[in-house]
């Protein structure tokens, strides 16, 4: 509570010093490319503070339609105004020339450091420079995901079924984000602490409580002169201090034992085949290496790991209740959901694992739409050129060294032009050409019998290629939600795992009452926030 407070008397600091600072600013110093058109630029009296503060709020995204629809249609790059640095938005065409950039020429790095002063929030820079947890959630996380199904399913199943409530008689009315934030910071917790403390509510509170903590942080700094932000920062890091610290009495400990439970392991040579979560990754890890082998800083890595998880997840699983629910299709889209769980569960024998879950394609192309239309990033693939030359692009443009660029996801996967009625909601839009390429090879194999089946298999296996690419983990230049080419979200396919779980165990244990209308989601520094404090009527199902 007492952190709340500080909170709102950190922001309206804040806005004092950004206010007086940014009006001897002009807007215009911050990309240093005279051939590019700006958007969004004010005039008069106080342009520079008035164009900064207009660029957090909702204003941003007309600015940024106006400007995709202007210039990007036409191949051209614009300048977007930002509360910190303006950004250089690239047309779509240019994303894949974002991708394959060396980290010498453009650093994506250097962006999350700059737009969420990681340095800072984090309380330790080296998370950031040196983000050992990123290399293992790449690694193990997405090579062990088959054997961890299970557990992330039970503890999805323990989470809902606590705070959704098991009456089958009355209806109950739930915060579809509160308790959204609640299961998936258990389910992630599972993975990544285990099952002793993923239900630990002091802990999970905790853990919750930092994630939120560093992205309040995090952009109430940015309004502070970069200058003063050393001098000022550790206040404005108070409350994750204190997330932190609270966890840490929770998660050192653990850590210790942990540690000593694989010595012992590797000494009788017993191996430990249950330890199978990120602190054991972590632990293997960094066992040699002298700075990064304790358990403080293991506590401060697993910490932002929540971070990068928490959040991310919260406002997919809040935009896909309310975007399924809210939809004039909610009755067909659940009836087809539940039809393909029932009979992917029973071809598994009823277990979830790796294959029961890569036949849910609708439940597949749910999540992925949702990640489209209610992506929660205006803008994407945040870059700075780092290249003391500048890096020069294929259509010839250079920017030079410390430019800031990126691409407008919320305009790219709202065109017509890319996605047919771009701005409905149409649960199985990715799923249909699958289906469609599937039933074709059956069809065939059936009709035409052994002889066919060569060339079935040939042209079947090219259908399904083409169609994978339509999977909720497939990024690309057209479907931007986790980022593109090598710095894509190292998480994603974890996350579109427990997303599709959700989902399916939502849809065979509860009945939601439609909603009449989508609860508007709300734009703030250039995120997209779901609605917070929107409800949802649920009960559970007569099974
Ligand atoms: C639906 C949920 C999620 C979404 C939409 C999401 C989205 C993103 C995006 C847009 C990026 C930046 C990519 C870029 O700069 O091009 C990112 C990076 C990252 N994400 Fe996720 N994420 C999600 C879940 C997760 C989870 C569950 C984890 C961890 C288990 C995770 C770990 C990370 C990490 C470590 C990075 C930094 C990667 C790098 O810079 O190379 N994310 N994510």
């Amino acid at each position: 509570m007492v952190f709340d407070q500080l909170s709102v008397v950190l922001a309206g600091l804040a806005i004092l010093i950004a206010v007086g600072y940014t009006a001897q600013l002009t807007v215009k110093s911050d990309v240093d490319v005279d051939s590019l058109p700006w958007v969004g630029l004010k005039s008069g009296i106080f342009a520079g503070p008035r164009t900064r503060i207009g660029s957090l709020g909702t204003g941003v995204l007309a600015t940024m339609e106006a400007g995709y629809r202007k210039y990007s249609a036409s191949e051209i790059s614009f300048i977007l105004p930002r509360s910190d640095k303006s950004m250089v938005i690239l047309p779509g065409s240019q994303v894949k020339w974002i991708a394959d950039q060396a980290d010498s020429v453009l650093s994506a790095q250097l962006a999350q450091r700059n737009s969420l002063l990681t340095d800072y929030v984090l309380l330790d820079p080296t998370m950031a420079r040196n983000p050992i947890q990123e290399v293992i959630v790449r690694r193990n996380l997405t090579r062990s995901l088959g054997s961890l199904v299970e557990e992330i399913e039970e503890e999805l199943a323990v989470g809902v079924a606590h705070y959704w409530g098991k009456d089958t008689d009355n209806w109950k009315e739930v915060g579809v984000f509160e308790t959204m934030g609640k299961v998936v910071s258990r389910s992630s917790n599972r993975i990544f602490v285990g099952l002793s403390l993923c239900r630990n509510d002091e802990y999970l509170d905790s853990a919750e409580g930092f994630a939120g903590a560093v992205a309040l942080s995090g952009t109430l700094l940015k309004l502070v002169p970069a200058m003063f932000q050393p001098l000022v920062a550790w206040i404005f890091v108070l409350p994750n201090r204190f997330h932190l610290y609270k966890a840490s009495k929770y998660l050192i400990p653990f850590i210790q034992q942990r540690m000593k439970d694989l010595k012992e392991a590797e000494k009788t040579g017993i191996p430990r085949p249950d330890l199978n979560d990120y602190t054991t990754w972590h632990i293997k890890e960094v066992e040699l290496d002298g700075i990064e082998n304790t358990p403080p800083k293991i506590a401060k890595r697993i910490m932002t790991l929540n971070f990068a998880a928490i959040h991310t997840s919260t406002f997919t699983a809040t935009n896909i209740l309310f975007d399924i629910y809210a939809s004039p299709m909610a009755d067909t889209y659940v009836k087809e959901i539940r039809e393909e769980v029932e009979q992917a569960l029973s071809e598994s024998g009823g277990k979830w694992d790796k294959n029961t879950i890569a036949k849910l394609i609708k439940t597949d192309s749910a999540v992925r739409e949702s990640l489209r239309i209610s992506s929660f990033m205006c803008t994407g693939m945040d870059r700075v050129v780092v290249d003391p030359h500048g890096a020069t692009m294929s259509n010839g443009l250079h920017l030079p060294q410390g430019t800031r660029l990126g691409t407008s996801t919320y305009s790219i996967h709202h065109d017509d032009s890319i996605y047919e009625n771009a701005i409905t909601y149409d649960a199985f839009r990715f799923s249909r050409p699958r289906e469609i390429s599937t039933a074709a090879g059956k069809a065939r194999i059936e009709g035409n019998g052994d002889k066919m089946q060569y060339s079935m298999k040939k042209e079947g296996l090219a259908k399904l290629l083409e169609s994978k690419n339509l999977a909720t983990v497939t990024t690309s230049d057209t479907f931007l939600s986790f980022g593109h080419g090598r710095h894509a979200c190292p998480g994603r396919f974890f996350a579109a795992t427990e997303m599709k779980l959700l989902v399916a165990y939502i849809m065979m244990n509860y009945d939601v009452k439609p909603l009449t209308i989508r609860p508007p989601n709300s734009f703030i520094a250039g995120s997209i926030i779901p609605p917070m404090k929107k409800t949802i009527s649920v009960r559970r199902r007569k099974l």
